[in-house]
């Protein structure tokens, strides 16, 4: 049972009857009480009543069982405090649901998650970094609440770019082409320096889309050569994309035609210095000019919004999505929001289906400025990964452990914070074993599993004693609600700050309630609780893709 859920649907039954409308009675974990809810204040204002008038009779017809106490309190808040037993009562619930009181697939969806989607033939970088982790975690919880969840792997896997790079690689039989960085860079100072490699690639370009056979042989061994090295990677970093969750720019290639005539027929493209473009309504630039959104260009070629086009009416359309996200850096802001309009206006965005910009801020060094190398380039990820793991090697000498800390500290640095936010990417910081870090939360687990290995087989119920007891078993109920949130809003702040909260109280009771030396009866009850702390902590990292080991 979700008791904030339960409390919430209980008043607001009560401030509906008051108001003679429905009212949303904004319940919230509170300092004050167990749960406050502020809704009698604007009310209020808009019946032009009193406040705490109102309020006290709103908690009149409240049904309020497993309240203890429920009171107005200052200029008309409702505070309310909980019963032991219920908070008990509820707790025992959650512990022995197998899915921590979280209900799976009210109302599943189809949602696509576009993430990671790194132009290929490059190798990864620290700007690929919150994209894959966040969409990664996005994947994870949305599926764990039984949606059905398609990644997309938007890789940018066609263009221009390939015919340097299928030039440099020639036509002949080509073997592992190494490391990707330095075969990108000598593809790219010949294209720089060059003059008649220049031109062989931009011929290789027309062969590439023209689908002259040898050069597509080649094309397909890069693209096959880049998806290895990013699998590994993938891997390495525990991140659930896979082979089968490559759609990368390529796929869309032959929807392009009907994208263009389809946007034609509904009269939304507009010829304009040889191209073809649609005009957003009420999208304007800084001079005032409408902004287009080039669909087809002045060559005859098609690019990123083109197929983004497509792949949105593909995952509508054919994949059957009803929400699709695209977890991209803030600066393709506008992108999105012109690609999203220009949809919407072909209706391939009906009632029901919606498609959100999951944007995010940038990794900042510790100057402050963007991170970058010390010679001034993109730092790349697998250094970051290498520096990570040798940095906890020292906190754990298992291998196992050091990655799972390593890449946990990574993740939970990036997911701790507001996702919109900018921030700092500091060793120091991310890898410091308390506050509100990852490996504070993986070692609050490790220590509660050693609890539980000593203590053995145990059985039995929680029952609430000491305050500490209380505010545990109370935080621990709060795991559901936050849950839900979080894959509304996509703000994994909240539920990092709800675990950290939890390891919190957590601490707190384990230093004033001895566990193992306390007496029959009590013992199991608070052996139940560090299970169930536990099993939440786990469930929780998980989400954010983050691993547990067992020991630290
Ligand atoms: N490949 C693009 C980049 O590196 C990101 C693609 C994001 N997804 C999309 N559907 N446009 O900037």
């Amino acid at each position: 049972m979700n008791l904030e859920a339960l409390l919430a649907s209980r008043l607001g039954a009560a401030f509906s009857q008051v108001a003679g409308a429905t009212v949303d009675p904004a319940v919230r974990r509170s300092r004050h009480a167990d749960f406050q809810s502020g809704a009698a204040l604007p009310l209020a204002r808009r019946l032009d009543r009193a406040p705490r008038d109102l309020a006290g009779e709103v908690l009149a017809r409240a049904d309020l069982a497993g309240v203890a106490t429920a009171e107005v309190s200052g200029p008309g808040f409702l505070n309310l405090r909980l019963a032991d037993e219920a908070i008990a009562a509820a707790a025992n619930e959650v512990a022995a649901d197998p899915r921590l009181g979280v209900p799976a697939g009210a109302r599943p969806e189809r949602i696509v998650v576009d993430y990671s989607s790194p132009n290929i033939a490059k190798e990864l970088t620290i700007g690929h970094l919150r994209s894959t982790v966040i969409g990664d975690a996005a994947a994870r919880l949305l599926e764990w609440l039984g949606h059905d969840v398609v990644r997309a792997n938007h890789l940018g896997d066609w263009g221009t770019a390939f015919g340097l790079l299928i030039e440099h690689l020639g036509t002949g039989d080509a073997a592992g082409i190494g490391d990707l960085t330095a075969f990108y860079q000598a593809a790219r100072l010949r294209f720089d320096t060059d003059e008649e490699f220049r031109t062989r690639a931009r011929l290789r370009v027309v062969a590439l889309q023209a689908g002259d056979e040898p050069t597509l042989r080649q094309w397909r061994h890069l693209v096959a050569e880049s998806q290895r090295y990013l699998l590994l990677a993938y891997d390495r970093m525990d991140v659930t994309l896979g082979r089968e969750h490559f759609i990368g720019e390529s796929f869309y290639n032959d929807r392009l035609e009907s994208v263009v005539a389809e946007l034609a027929d509904k009269g939304l493209l507009v010829e304009s210095e040889g191209a073809l473009c649609a005009f957003p309504p009420g999208r304007t630039g800084r001079t005032g000019d409408p902004l287009p959104l080039i669909v087809r260009k002045s060559d005859g070629g098609f690019g990123y919004a083109a197929t983004d086009l497509a792949a949105l009416r593909y995952r509508v359309r054919e994949l059957g999505a009803t929400r699709l996200l695209y977890v991209v850096g803030a600066p393709q802001r506008t992108h999105f929001e012109m690609v999203f309009a220009v949809a919407a206006a072909a209706g391939w965005l009906p009632d029901g289906v919606t498609a959100e910009h999951a944007g995010f801020g940038s990794i900042l060094g510790t100057d402050g400025r963007m991170f970058r190398s010390r010679s001034g380039e993109s730092v790349r990820l697998a250094a970051v990964v290498d520096e990570a793991i040798a940095r906890t090697s020292a906190l754990a000498p298992e291998p196992e452990v050091a990655r799972a800390v390593g890449i946990g500290a990574i993740k939970y640095a990036d997911l701790s914070g507001d996702r919109m936010s900018d921030y700092v990417f500091d060793w120091d910081r991310m890898l410091a074993l308390t506050g509100n870090t990852g490996p504070y939360q993986q070692y609050a687990y490790a220590r509660i599993q050693a609890i539980l290995r000593k203590a053995g087989d145990f059985e039995g119920r929680i029952r609430l004693g000491a305050a500490a007891e209380r505010a545990l078993a109370l935080e621990l109920l709060g795991f559901a609600p936050v849950v839900e949130q979080a894959a509304r809003s996509l703000e994994f702040h909240r539920l990092a700050g709800h675990l950290y909260g939890t390891a919190q109280a957590f601490s707190a009771f384990y230093e004033s309630c001895p566990v193992l030396s306390a007496p029959p009866g009590v013992r199991e009850s608070r052996l139940a609780l560090c299970a169930l702390t536990a099993r939440t902590l786990r469930r929780g990292l998980d989400l954010l893709g983050i691993s547990t080991p067992e020991r630290m």
